[in-house]
């Protein structure tokens, strides 16, 4: 299969065109088309199989309900209760964070620092993971009062208590390419289930294509937020100097154009997680023609959750399985 977008056609068509003009050397202008068309070519991996991807993304053929870092809203995030409730509130899987403590275990976390949701403070890059067991993960949410003596988890405790409840599980990686492939790997290996129930995914193509080189039987998916270099979710932009904003509008250009157009193929994903704001049907056909399923996060209203389901059909991610709450970018 290689079915490269139109924006890829004009691209290479581009680069034929500028090299020539500059050049002035048609052997020279072809070489470096061809040579990049060569690289995409040999470079890409394939995707894993579509049903199986399927089994993930829409089990029992139908949109998925997939609780936000297991939950956020109904129980303290990346914790094992908010994986026991997620299930107990009929949610399809859980997405969790991968994170590492200083002395490389694997643990589920958001942030790079424990501040945010835990008593503790410090950078993870500091703490060793007995330190980081000592902390309660319920500390700073609205509901601490209902979950005492919760601890922090290992990776491979979250991964056994939402196999234990059936639930599919999003591996949300955020850097570390390296350190979270070998600790997936090493899983996967372990409890080849998970090859059925679980995908992994990141906003960086470096990691998934890496998971990928790793064990072409992983399912993977990019996550994207259009515009997210040069605004917060919230639509405010980060930088107030000028040249860095429109450097970061730049960088957004074409990390979106590259998303759309090669690095989904290159990578060998099967499903493309974005930001809700960015989703209509047309989009959601676009991906669907390339056998691409679009994940659409963070889906916290009822209302909303009827669009994507009945409407879109497509599966979404969501801090609460039971309410509405407020947006999470
Ligand atoms: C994954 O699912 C397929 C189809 O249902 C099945 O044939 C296969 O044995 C399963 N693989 C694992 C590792 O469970």
């Amino acid at each position: 299969m290689f079915c490269y977008s139109e924006g890829l056609l004009a691209a290479f068509s581009t680069v034929l065109l500028v090299t020539l003009a500059l050049s002035r050397s048609a052997a020279l202008s072809c070489l470096l088309t061809g040579g990049l068309y060569l690289v995409l070519r040999l470079f890409s991996l394939e995707p894993a199989s579509p049903q199986r991807a399927q089994l993930i993304v829409q089990p029992r053929d139908s949109p998925a309900r997939i609780a936000h870092r297991g939950g956020s809203h109904d129980a303290p995030e990346n914790t094992l209760a908010a994986i026991r409730q997620a299930a107990e509130n009929g949610a399809t899987g859980v997405e969790l964070d991968l994170e590492f403590t200083a002395d490389g275990v694997p643990i589920l976390m958001h942030d790079e620092t424990v501040d945010r949701t835990t008593d503790g403070s410090g950078s993870l890059r500091d703490l060793t993971f007995a330190e980081v067991r000592k902390f309660n993960p319920a500390a700073k949410h609205r509901l601490w009062r209902d979950y005492r003596g919760e601890k922090i988890p290992t990776l491979r405790e979250a991964v056994l208590e939402s196999m234990h409840y059936d639930l599919i599980i999003y591996f949300d990686v955020k850097g570390h390419a390296d350190k979270a492939v070998a600790a997936l790997k090493h899983l996967y290996l372990e409890y080849p289930r998970l090859y059925n129930t679980s995908i992994v995914c990141s906003f960086m193509p470096d990691v998934v294509y890496k998971m990928r080189q790793a064990d072409r039987n992983v399912v993977t998916a990019l996550t994207h937020r259009p515009w997210s270099f040069s605004h917060w979710g919230d639509g405010r932009p980060r930088f107030s100097s000028f040249w860095k904003h429109y450097l970061s509008l730049a960088l957004d250009i074409i990390v979106d154009w590259s998303m759309h157009n090669f690095l989904w193929h290159f990578c060998g994903v099967s499903a493309f997680l974005v930001q809700k704001n960015f989703i209509s049907q047309e989009y959601v056909r676009q991906w669907s023609a390339k056998g691409i399923q679009v994940v659409a996060w963070t889906v916290n209203t009822i209302a909303e959750k009827m669009y994507y389901e009945n409407i879109l059909q497509a599966s979404y991610i969501t801090d609460s399985l039971i309410e509405d709450c407020d947006p999470h970018y």
